[in-house]
């Protein structure tokens, strides 16, 4: 049996370690004995640090000094989240390369949100070591479904920031599954609804007979219990503004206040009709110089109200999940719930309203997902061997090709790991480099995708357009990180590419792209179309172009009139043409004019191949042509 790895839920409110012993999970109580974690990390005047529950209980008196939530901006650009880094009470700045970082004064310098949660995982690490009683070395860690490659890495810094190997970087949900035991069933498919401190996902997997296949994933990692927190304040602010006209905005410590105040009145919601929030001296009146209390009673009722629309929100992603899993509500056998927030009744009602059927209870919504992970760990270190894992790629993965078409070589909700190969071909003659730029995205248009990279295959050997063999390779390992490599065939030379960690979608991203297929997926596939039809014709006027090119005086002046009168109209609706329409009626006309010359054409292609000495690889050429019909040529801009 190999070492103990133990299994981290790295939350974005808490985090939770958990292990299995003797074949079953146990969730490790931390050194203040709880079994829950505050993802919380606070500096004092002393530069000490602290984690956890004295980190949360310094957080009103020294706002500044402690960061929580600090996994909404792990692995992220401080461009992406100016807009959440205001609304937190510590400073949010961008480091010398433009990621989020924080600028604690006590820590006297700039913090990394991978040294936060590093602090948090070393915690969790030595709970464990006291637990098991010898060091530990290894973890699985949990990262919700939407994370990108550049926010999985930043978290397998964190885990190597505090002295722990990160053998496995496993999906939130995914590991719900596991601690669910779905890979003990017979043949059952579930959801799992996770709503959490900070993100929501949703998952559909299926499983029986030792596997679990994750069938569809969606989500977005800015919608959880602390956006029914935020309303709860706002609504406390407004109240108590209409009473004094005070806007405690302006005061930080006021501010965290309100929102552990509101937080508390949430949960206690959760199993009463109703609760007093009461803030006594929560400030100072300019005028009296009095100081102020807040008083308020909030009913489930009307808290029902504020967040409606929230709840509402993540049924819409359940209801895409299902869509892209092509399966209804009934074809669910069970629905498990995982997150502090599934505590609420109003989640739970609705998710009944939507399935027909309660939700599945009975494991714990807070520390589901450490178990899975800890089962995981136990899988990897050689304890449990009878379950295997297939993750999904939440995004499709492709290449430019000709035409500025995206030629989808793993689409989304793919089982990972994967890898998967397709041949392609040049577009112009002797063309000796070709560019793979690789993108990331559901519209056939590649550059509306995200753009994740790029990289020059060179040294192909000179040919014409169409018969290099250049087969690209998408290769995604188990952690989600994406590897592209591109071989000339003739050769043997190849090019590969590490999508860079800075390069991924953000959550945001990856979930407007979802949107925007769906509202737009009829114009997506016109524009798929258009660029087909505009291939097409360009394969139709090339052998055109080429043979006016070299042979010219194979015709008479008045047919070289008519022929590069039509090359250059097609010319122009290739770069014009904005409807499928006009690239058809093209054709037909391409077809028709052509058909006049065809056999003169046929001729002149044959004679043409027939000069070995001047191009060798011409009459390879046209039979390549027919036999890799189904190849698509890079569009690679030819080398100056
Ligand atoms: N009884 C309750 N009623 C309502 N909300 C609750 C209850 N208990 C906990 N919560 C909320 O659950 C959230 C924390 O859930 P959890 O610990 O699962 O999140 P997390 O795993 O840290 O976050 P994430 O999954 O977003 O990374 C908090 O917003 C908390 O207020
Ligand atoms: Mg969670």
């Amino acid at each position: 049996m190999g070492e103990k790895i133990i299994g981290i839920d790295l939350g974005t409110t808490n985090s939770v370690v958990s292990v299995v012993v003797g074949g079953e999970p146990v969730v490790i109580q931390n050194q203040e004995g709880n079994r829950i974690t505050p993802s919380v990390v606070s500096w004092t005047k002393e530069k000490e640090i602290l984690v956890g529950e004295p980190a949360k209980r310094r957080a009103i008196l020294d706002p500044q000094n402690t960061v929580y939530e600090s996994k909404r901006f792990i692995g992220r650009k401080y461009e992406e989240v100016k807009d959440i880094a205001n609304k937190v009470s510590y400073k949010v700045v961008p480091d010398e390369k433009g990621d989020a970082a924080f600028d604690i004064p006590n820590a006297g310098k700039l913090v990394r949100p991978e040294e936060v949660g590093a602090h948090i995982l070393r915690k969790l690490k030595e709970a464990a070591e006291q637990y098991l009683g010898e060091e530990v070395k290894k973890a699985v860690i949990t990262v919700p479904a939407y994370f990108n490659e550049r926010q999985r890495q930043a978290t397998k810094m964190a885990g190597k920031l505090a002295g722990l190997e990160v053998v496995r970087v496993l999906n939130e949900p995914t590991a719900a599954a596991l601690a669910y035991g779905l890979d003990k069933k017979k043949e059952a498919k579930i959801l799992v609804y996770d709503f959490g401190g900070g993100t929501f996902d949703v998952s559909i997997l299926e499983g029986g007979d030792g596997v679990i296949e994750v069938k569809a994933t969606a989500g977005d990692a800015f919608l959880g219990g602390a956006n029914i927190d935020e309303r709860i304040m706002e609504w406390l602010i407004e109240e108590f503004k209409k009473e004094t006209g005070i806007d405690l905005r302006q005061d930080r410590t006021a501010l965290q206040r309100l929102k552990e105040a509101a937080e508390q009145a949430k949960k206690e919601l959760s199993f009463k009709m109703e609760t007093e929030i009461s803030l006594p001296f929560i400030t100072i009146d300019p005028e009296t110089k009095q100081p102020l209390h807040l008083q308020k009673k909030l009913t489930r009722a009307r808290l029902e109200q504020m967040i409606e629309d929230i709840v509402d929100r993540t049924i819409e992603i359940v209801k895409r999940a299902l869509a892209d899993a092509k399966l209804k509500p009934e074809d669910i056998d069970d629905i498990v719930l995982v997150g502090g927030s599934t505590r609420i009744p109003l989640v739970q009602k609705k998710i009944k309203e939507f399935f027909g059927k309660e939700p599945h209870k009975g494991v714990n919504p807070d520390e589901v997902v450490a178990v899975g992970a800890a089962i995981q760990g136990s899988i990897l270190s050689g304890e449990k061997k009878d379950v295997l894992l297939i993750d999904v790629t939440p995004l499709s993965l492709g290449i430019e090709t000709m035409g500025g078409a995206m030629t989808v070589l793993i689409p989304r909700n793919t089982p990972i790991p994967v890898r998967k190969c397709e041949t392609f071909t040049t577009v112009r003659d002797y063309q000796t480099e070709v560019e793979i730029k690789v993108y990331q995205g559901e519209s056939p248009i590649a550059k509306e995708n995200k753009f994740l990279g790029s990289f020059i295959l060179s040294g192909i050997p000179p040919a014409p357009r169409g018969v290099p063999q250049i087969e690209v390779c998408f290769d995604i390992d188990a952690d989600g990180i994406l590897h592209v490599t591109a071989k000339d065939k003739a050769t043997g030379k190849s090019q590969s590419i590490t999508i860079q960690p800075s390069s991924g979608l953000t959550e945001e991203e990856v979930q407007k792209m979802l949107e925007e297929y769906e509202k737009h997926k009829e114009e997506y596939e016109r524009k798929k179309k258009l660029v087909e039809l505009k291939n097409q014709l360009d394969q139709l006027v090339y052998p055109i172009e080429k043979l006016l090119r070299e042979a010219a005086d194979k015709f008479t002046p008045e047919e070289q009139k008519e022929l590069q009168q039509l090359v250059a109209e097609s010319r122009k609706v290739i770069d014009e043409a904005t409807e499928p329409e006009e690239v058809e009626k093209q054709i037909q006309k391409v077809q028709q004019i052509a058909g006049k010359y065809s056999e003169k054409l046929y001729k002149l292609a044959q004679e043409q191949a027939k000069t070995p000495e001047q191009k060798p690889q011409e009459k390879k050429d046209n039979e390549d042509k027919k036999d890799n019909k189904g190849d698509d040529a890079i569009d690679a801009k030819p080398v100056d």
